[in-house]
């Protein structure tokens, strides 16, 4: 690749750092080329210069780009494709909010898989996946893009997907670094705001999974990180990122970044946001061209700066030729659509995704007359956001699935009308977020279930059937306020393609749920953001003492916890046991938990283990997740469960932002057993 390089004008080597869009290559530019796009004013040499193209419909538009590119390039270097498959390419798998409350990464790596084989074959090499931003705050559009609130479900998730896209063959971006999950008030693109203590103990461990897992590139987020923007934020590129996390791989800035800099006030025009972005350690320009305008003229000022430009190059090269784009830069293979065993992963991740919040009366019986009513019974589209080439006429409709379990239609009845619904035992409501209510710049400042929601539930209570509600959502809503209404209440994140036949297997008890809260449901919108391992406060609320931490108008606990979930099986847990109380770094305990499932019902089980840090040089969370294991048994069946503590578990940032174990006392939380140990 240092061949490569020698032999590169300054402007092939800005054209490498240089990435647009497919049209422009084969497109009419004056019908095509709008918003932020209008602002490249490259000429048609200039395009033929780019390196990489964001998104591409199929291989045959991949290959005809490649194709046009490589015979008017004078050096033959491939361009190389990258595109956002988030949850899937064509067969939709769970978002990832969905797919984390599976705790399976088991799962979520065949998931993965899946995807990278559909998003190969559509021509790309590159996907802008995962995103590890940690989120808080429901409010945020984009949560269902994460996964979840927890650092490590965070960095575990991120570490199997990863593995999954890279085992195929696919390379991937992890996003969007930093932080981006914690934009203020939850509205998109604003401003982040948090110390570096903070960004090291939650933050970071996302993107950290990725990396270790061997993504390839890192994407630079929209927001700040202490007041410069993250795109051309030298402490977040060079020391956190080069350094702390030892990556090695490509940066890229996010749509637009870049030149957002100067709407941020802290580049002065684009030539400044060039100079900034290079020095910072950003390689490629996703969607705009002032590396390819500016930089040359910069470097006739600062002959140093093509050090660095040459250096973001060859980690370009280096990419196309890890992506094997040397070797042969087309995509020959026709791609094959919704293959048996992807919708089969998709069913499976989407089956253990689906979380019970509520039951009293599930699952169904197949003699229960029902109704089912809400939007969803009828809607195919159930893919959710970043669902691209997931075709929703191939999905199908809830009550298709329903309508399977009777020999006889007539015992569901699909409409609205009091008296056929009074003539049924039961009504399935099938409502909650259209799929357009979340995602990208759809935050929302109110996160109540629909007023109109609210109303149909309370006047159907009213009839005293038994209610359960299915919400499909794209983020944990507030829904205090229906949950006496309703006597069953089953939640998803969307599901993907094969949401209807989880949905209706999960309520008829074909599937039995194993799904697990990863992210907060806030009992009202005023405890926002609100998330379960928070710091000890010095007035920890008290039910005697007034001026402790508390509302005066509701009280702390959320609706739903992280990590909360129910099952028709009945897990007990009992005799937590631990090796030794009195440890060592070279003598960790292990522990041991007993999980009996006390119901005539299989089912599956994630054993979570939180450790509290008794005491230390600073204030540190109440609980935080170390392990988790799913298991699965049988009527009745008991088994064992053993976690041996590691060191990492119990190592956090000092405020020297220096990984450290402080010797003290530690306390293990499994369910509601706990038990202490000492380091010595
Ligand atoms: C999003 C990224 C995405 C990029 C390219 C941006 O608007 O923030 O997550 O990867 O577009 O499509």
């Amino acid at each position: 690749m240092e061949n490569i390089l020698k032999n590169l004008t300054i402007e092939e080597k800005l054209g490498q750092l240089t990435m647009i869009a497919p049209f422009f290559y084969i497109g009419d530019l004056k019908k095509e080329v709008f918003g932020a796009l209008t602002e490249l004013k490259l000429d048609e040499e200039k395009i033929f210069l780019t390196g990489s193209v964001l998104g591409i419909q199929n291989h045959k538009e991949m290959n005809l780009v490649q194709k046009t590119y490589l015979e008017r390039s004078r050096h033959k270097i491939p361009l190389i494709f990258m595109g956002d498959v988030i949850h899937g390419a064509v067969t939709i798998m769970p978002t990832p909010l969905a797919q984390a409350c599976s705790f399976n990464p088991k799962l979520v790596k065949k998931g993965a898989q899946e995807s990278a084989k559909e998003a190969m074959k559509k021509g790309l090499q590159v996907t802008f996946s995962p995103m590890s931003d940690l989120v808080r705050d429901p409010r945020w559009g984009r949560v269902n893009e994460s996964f979840g609130e927890d650092p490590y479900l965070n960095y575990v998730f991120s570490y199997a997907t990863v593995k999954g896209y890279k085992s195929e063959g696919l390379l991937s971006c992890v996003k969007h670094f930093a932080a981006y999950g914690l934009s203020e008030a939850g509205k998109d693109y604003n401003t982040v705001d948090l110390s570096r203590l903070n960004l090291f103990s939650y933050f970071l461990s996302g993107y950290e999974g990725a990396i270790r897992a061997g993504a390839d590139l890192v994407m630079t987020a929209f927001n700040t990180f202490e007041y410069v923007p993250a795109t051309t934020n030298k402490y977040l590129l060079k020391d956190v990122l080069r350094k702390k996390l030892k990556f090695k791989g490509v940066t890229i800035s996010d749509y637009d970044s870049l030149l957002q800099t100067i709407k941020h006030r802290s580049s002065l025009n684009e030539c400044d946001a060039a100079l900034k972005g290079i020095t910072a350690g950003l390689d490629i320009e996703m969607a705009s061209s002032s590396y390819m305008r500016c930089l040359k003229d910069e470097v006739k000022k600062n002959p140093e700066l093509l050090k660095l430009i040459d250096k973001a190059v060859l980690r370009v090269l280096k990419l196309k030729e890890k992506a094997g784009l040397f070797k042969d830069p087309y995509r020959k293979k026709d791609l094959e659509l919704n293959t048996l065993k992807a919708l089969k992963t998709s069913y499976d991740l989407a089956s253990e995704s689906i979380v019970l919040l509520k039951n009293e009366t599930l699952p169904l019986n197949k003699k229960t007359k029902i109704s089912l009513l809400g939007k969803y019974v009828s809607e195919k589209h159930v893919l959710g956001p970043w669902s691209w080439h997931g075709d929703p006429n191939k999905t199908d409709e809830l009550s298709k699935h329903i309508k399977a379990y009777y020999k006889n239609d007539s015992e569901v009845f699909e409409d609205y009308d009091i008296e056929a619904i009074k003539k049924s035992n039961h009504i399935v409501l099938a409502i909650g977020e259209t799929r357009e209510e979340s995602g990208e710049a759809h935050s929302k400042a109110n996160i109540d279930i629909k007023e109109h929601h609210q109303v149909l539930i309370k006047k159907l209570s009213e009839l005293n059937i038994p209610i359960t509600l299915v919400l499909y959502t794209g983020r944990p809503l507030v829904i205090t306020n229906i949950v006496p209404f309703v006597n069953n209440i089953l939640v998803h994140f969307h599901l993907g393609s094969k949401t209807s036949k989880v949905v209706s297997d999960t309520l008829y008890g074909k599937n039995n749920p194993s799904g697990r809260l990863s992210m907060t449901f806030p009992k009202h919108l005023g405890q926002v953001p609100i998330y379960y391992n928070h710091l000890s406060s010095g007035r920890p609320y008290s039910k005697t003492d007034p001026y402790t931490m508390k509302y005066i108008d509701i009280s702390n606990e959320p609706l739903y916890e992280f990590g909360y979930g129910l099952s028709y099986s009945k897990f007990k847990y009992s005799n937590l046991e631990i090796t030794n109380k009195e440890a060592t770094l070279n003598n960790l305990p292990t522990i041991k938990v007993t999980v009996t499932n006390e119901s005539n019902i299989k089912g599956k089980t994630s054993i979570l283990l939180y450790i509290k840090d008794d005491f230390a040089s600073i204030a540190r969370p109440v609980k935080e997740l170390k392990q988790f294991k799913k298991i699965t048994l049988k009527p009745y069946e008991s088994k064992v469960v053993e976690f041996k503590i590691r060191k990492e578990d119990l190592s956090f940032y000092n405020e020297k932002l220096k990984k450290v174990i402080e010797k003290g006392t530690f306390t293990v939380y499994i369910e509601d057993l706990f038990t202490k140990f000492s380091l010595e």
